[in-house]
């Protein structure tokens, strides 16, 4: 470790509180910064500032507790000879934000990377949790590449009910269909919803925010177990400070996103997800994080290293269990130690601790097999996410650990043609026509029927809407057909377990072929060689491309129309492009200048 005597000579924090060759702009800077108590003498000592990110709020209640666990934060900083200086993040609310919280992960980037890159601050923490924060700190971290590390808030406790756990997200899915099939009443539908989050934390389930956090720990930018803990456990508060005390260190280790980010940590973050039965968020913003960390890291890393890896957690979506048992059995640790002891990760990829993954999983012991398995016993073999494409898209996912039995009866056991099945295309304009018309008899909806959705990507429904697991009508679910395949240009929740086809590029608004599907087309699918094709010839398509014209809903904020004008696909990451213009800005274009 480096000597801490030697650090401050290179502290960001210096420059604002203790440069002598310009004491005007120094006397400026100190002054305001002393009315919290802090003294000159601590300004001015050479200890690290650490910035807390606060993605927690009353608008964003999966990180709502973080304002507590920020006091644990708080300490561990100082206790380690840091000084603490909290901030918030431009709140990102997954199930409170309209149109989109996907909407506002670039928002918040762009405003985390000013913090980071305009404040005096030598090293930050990253309170993440809820779907969006998560990725949002990260590439923010990439893109300034000060020493960074990622506290999350962990999931909920066990939601129950009628004696069978309840998951976040999934548990509405469910009540959906049981509620248009007319098995529950409304005031049923809303009890069985809210049986599933009975505390604070963010979701239980394996869906985008469990992914996200335990992807974080993954790739080496929290301390190892962190993801898991529940949030309202007493292991969350001594991990707050662990973290806290550890940002210190790392601070004076001159420790990096860079040194830890690596191609080889986003190789390892494939590997886990698929394992996990990770959230089909994760390639849009593992992408997402890599490109803004300049790390060559595509889609075709996904559907190369992640297809053929097993399933080995059994939390819901994929699964049975929820975060208690997935934290009890080991969690990530224990996760990782399988997929090394099979071969299939980088074990040298760097962390947080200054060690590398293989050296942090050395004493991990085995994990309950009950909830993670073992490799050579997984859940389901080859259970990755598969990358699509064909006459309609460039790019798709389909997420293969949610591919249950009624899906893989009724459509990929063809003997002749297995993981091929054509079927009639119903298309929705968005959300609102969807369920406009979805129990329309004239549709002629039936157990052959693709259903598919557009004007929902990044442009058209701005960030991308998580509408493409739509459910089959209630005629057809009440006969027991509850599941159909879907395809879009959207996204999904990470909770659901629907098989779709997802996160289609380019989106209709963008002008791609999606957006020239007709009702009543043939559309084929054919997972054995990965391709979706609407079975009409090119003729027909151009003729349709002539007279098409783009149809999406105005903007209705300035940002929304930003973001329309910057933003790129789901294949790239949905990000503000050009992403790669502007990486380690510090090193790359220097720190900002003085403000007076
Ligand atoms: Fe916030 Fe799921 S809605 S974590
Ligand atoms: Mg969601």
């Amino acid at each position: 470790m480096t000597d801490p005597s030697n650090t401050s000579a290179f502290l960001r924090s210096r420059r604002w509180f203790d440069n002598p060759d310009n004491p005007g702009m120094t006397a400026l800077y100190v002054e305001r910064y002393m009315n919290s108590g802090i003294t000159l003498e601590e300004l001015q000592s050479g200890k690290p500032v650490i910035g807390i990110a606060q993605t927690g709020s009353d608008l964003v209640p999966c990180n709502r507790h973080h304002l507590e666990l920020a006091r644990r934060v708080r300490e561990g900083i100082r206790d380690a000879g840091g000084i603490p200086m909290e901030f918030p993040v431009h709140p990102l609310a997954e199930q409170g934000r309209r149109p989109t919280a996907a909407l506002d992960r670039n928002l918040a980037y762009l405003g985390l990377v000013e913090i980071l890159h305009g404040y005096p601050l030598d090293g930050v923490v990253l309170l993440t949790g809820c779907d969006k924060t998560t990725p949002a700190c990260l590439m923010a971290a990439a893109t300034v590449n000060i020493p960074a590390i990622v506290l999350s808030g962990g999931p909920m406790l066990n939601g129950w009910w009628q004696g069978q756990l309840a998951g976040s997200g999934t548990t509405i899915w469910e009540a959906r269909k049981r509620h248009a099939a007319g098995e529950i009443d409304y005031r049923e539908f809303m009890q069985m919803v809210a049986s599933s989050s009975p505390s604070i934390g963010h979701c239980n389930t394996m869906g985008t925010a469990l992914s996200m956090n335990a992807l974080a720990e993954v790739i080496g930018m929290s301390l190892p177990g962190c993801a898991a803990i529940p949030a309202p456990y007493r292991e969350r508060g001594w991990m707050a400070h662990a973290t806290g005390k550890r940002i210190v260190e790392m601070v004076h280790e001159n420790l990096r996103p860079s040194d830890i980010m690596t191609r080889e940590a986003f190789e390892n973050a494939v590997i886990a997800a698929s394992a996990l039965g990770g959230s089909s968020n994760c390639p849009i913003h593992m992408i997402a994080i890599a490109r803004h960390m300049g790390v060559d890291h595509t889609l075709d890393d996904w559907h190369r290293l992640g297809r053929h890896i097993p399933l080995l957690v059994d939390c819901q979506p994929a699964g049975r269990y929820l975060g208690e048992a997935f934290y009890r059995a080991g969690g990530v640790p224990g996760v990782l130690r399988e997929l090394l002891s099979a071969g299939v990760l980088k074990p040298q990829a760097r962390t947080v601790t200054g060690r590398t993954l293989g050296e942090n999983l050395a004493n991990v012991s085995e994990p309950d097999h009950d909830v993670i398995r073992s490799y050579s016993e997984p859940l389901r073999e080859s259970a990755g996410y598969v990358v699509l494409s064909g006459n309609l898209f460039d790019s798709a996912i389909m997420k293969t650990s949610v591919i249950d039995t009624e899906f893989r009866a009724r459509f990929l056991c063809d003997p002749e043609q297995p993981g091929v099945f054509t079927c009639n295309a119903v298309v929705f304009e968005g959300p609102e026509d969807y369920h406009a018309r979805i129990d329309d008899p004239g549709l002629g909806i039936d157990e052959h029927s693709l259903l598919v959705i557009r004007n929902s990507g990044p442009i058209g429904y701005p960030g991308g809407a998580e509408v493409v697991n739509m459910q089959p009508p209630a005629a057809l679910l009440k006969r027991g057909i509850t599941v159909l395949p879907t395809m879009g240009d959207g996204r999904q929740s990470g909770t659901s377990a629907s098989p779709s086809i997802l996160n289609v590029s380019p989106e209709a608004a963008r002008g791609g072929n999606l957006a020239l599907l007709e009702t009543g087309d043939r559309v084929r699918v054919d997972l054995s060689e990965y391709r979706v094709d609407v079975l009409i010839s090119d003729e027909v398509l151009a003729l349709r491309r002539s007279q098409w014209t783009p149809a999406i809903a105005p903007s209705q904020s300035p940002w929304q129309e930003l973001h329309r004008r910057t933003v790129g696909q789901h294949g790239q990451g949905a990000c503000m492009e050009p992403a790669t213009e502007f990486i380690r800005i510090i090193e790359t274009h220097g720190e900002a200048r003085d403000n007076h």
